[in-house]
Parts: structure tokens; C-alpha cells; sequence
């Protein structure tokens, strides 16, 4: 049977969906997923395959990501901590961008959605948490939850700074935000998807909000907008 137990999160770049999504997931018994992180994967593939990335060939990009994509290695790539990369967050929204990349990929988030993999351990998934840009919009139109999540330019670059200092990457603050601020542009401004608050979808600001609140806000409008007794 299709999966209806669908919840859509989208935002700009370090809001807290990724933390927001996994604890959903541990609650609810949901599957999810990161789909940042297959345009991430693309990215990186070309980067590794040493293809100008200031000089983007666009069918290059399409057949790179219909090989990854038909031979499931985007899935190999997605698990590899260099999409994070600040090369990787340089070009990712370039490649983003493209139509055709996200029919593509269009294709594979709305298998996931319909037919969410079993949990990892074992136990089949009760529905699934979507994160990106474009699924309230796009990809899950019908979803019956569907959040914005966002916070100031500020507070998410904050965090993102702390990230990578955890990894042991060198930045600065100013140009984390000066990156993060351009690829909020990018996403917001392109033609195909952009990123976009749906009509119906429930807004979270996490600047003033922790992970715990954000989390408890979550899960009472989840509680009263699902039908499904979940949990
Ligand atoms: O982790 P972060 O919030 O920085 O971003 P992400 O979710 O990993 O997404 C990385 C980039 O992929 C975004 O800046 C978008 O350009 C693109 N993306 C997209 O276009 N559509 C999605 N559904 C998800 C990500």
C-alpha cells in the first residue's frame, strides 16, 4: 500500500531540518530523508572527477547524475563526509539548478516518500520525513505535514561555523555567512524549485526556538494533523 504518512520539511541552508528530521524519525518510527544530500553527492562526484566547476557543462552534469543515479552509487556518494565540504557548499546550488538533475532526482524522493525503506533496524518505516528545498512544493505537494523551517542569516551561520571547526576545518565567520547568504539566493531565486514556503506549510523559527522546542512544537502539530494514531 502507498505510504500517506508523509511529513515535508524544507528551509534554507542551516536551520536545523537535519536535526529537526532525525529526531522525528527516532519519535515516530519514520524514515527519512536528506535530500541536500543527494545534490551534495552529485556535486562531489564531479568535483572528484576533476570537471570545471566554475565552468559547468550541463550534459556532463545530466549523464554524470543519470550513471550515479541508475547504478544507485549516489547512495555511496551521499554517505561520504566530503559533501559537507565548503568546496562541495560552493557549487552545490549550481548544480541544484538544473532541470533536468531534478527530475531526476525528482523520481527517486517520490519513490522514498510512496515506499519508505525499512528502519535501520529492520523494523518496517511508518511514514516518511522529507527534507530539502522544493518537497512541501514540489516533490510532496499532498503531504499531509509540512514545515518551514528557518532562522537568521546570522544564527545559521553561527552553527555552520561550529560544524566545521568540529571537523577540524579552518573558516571564518564572515565567509560562512557571506556563503551561506549566496546560496540562499540561489535557491530562492531559480526558475525550476525554488526554495519556497508552501501555503500549508507550518513555519518554525529556530532562532528563537532550541532543538528541544523546535522538536515539541513539531510533534503537537504533527499530533493533531496526522489521522494515523502513530505512536
Ligand atoms: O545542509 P544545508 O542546509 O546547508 O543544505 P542541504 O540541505 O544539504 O542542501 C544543499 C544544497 O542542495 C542547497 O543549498 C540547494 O542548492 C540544494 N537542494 C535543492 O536544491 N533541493 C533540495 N530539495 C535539497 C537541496
Amino acid at each position: 500500500m502507498t505510504n500517506t504518512n508523509i511529513i515535508a520539511i524544507d528551509g534554507p541552508a542551516g536551520a536545523g531540518k537535519g536535526t529537526l528530521t532525525k529526531k522525528l524519525c527516532e519519535h515516530y518510527g519514520f524514515a527519512g530523508l536528506d535530500t541536500g544530500s543527494l545534490y551534495r553527492a552529485i556535486t562531489l562526484c564531479l568535483i572528484e572527477k576533476k570537471h570545471d566547476m566554475e565552468h559547468l557543462d550541463i550534459n556532463f552534469a545530466i549523464q554524470t547524475t543519470k550513471e550515479l543515479s541508475d547504478s544507485h552509487e549516489i547512495l555511496k556518494y551521499a554517505k561520504n563526509p566530503a559533501i559537507r565540504s565548503q568546496l562541495t557548499n560552493k557549487y552545490v546550488a549550481s548544480v541544484a539548478k538544473i532541470p533536468e538533475i531534478r527530475e531526476i532526482m525528482r523520481h527517486y524522493q517520490t519513490e522514498f516518500a510512496q515506499n519508505p525503506p525499512a528502519l535501520p533496524d529492520g523494523r518496517p518505516a511508518k511514514g516518511a520525513v522529507i527534507e530539502g528545498r522544493d518537497i512541501g512544493t514540489v516533490i510532496c505537494p499532498n503531504a499531509p505535514v509540512k514545515f518551514f523551517i528557518t532562522a537568521s542569516p546570522e544564527t545559521r551561520a553561527s552553527r555552520r561555523l561550529k560544524e566545521y571547526l568540529d571537523q577540524g576545518e579552518s573558516a571564518s565567520y564572515q565567509e560562512v555567512l557571506a556563503s551561506i547568504i549566496a546560496r540562499d539566493e540561489a535557491d530562492r531565486n531559480r526558475p525550476t524549485s525554488p526554495l519556497k514556503q508552501a501555503d500549508d506549510a507550518f513555519l518554525i523559527d529556530t532562532s528563537v526556538n532550541n532543538k528541544e522546542q523546535t522538536f515539541d512544537v513539531a510533534r503537537k502539530y504533527i499530533d493533531s494533523h496526522l489521522e494515523m494514531k502513530l505512536v
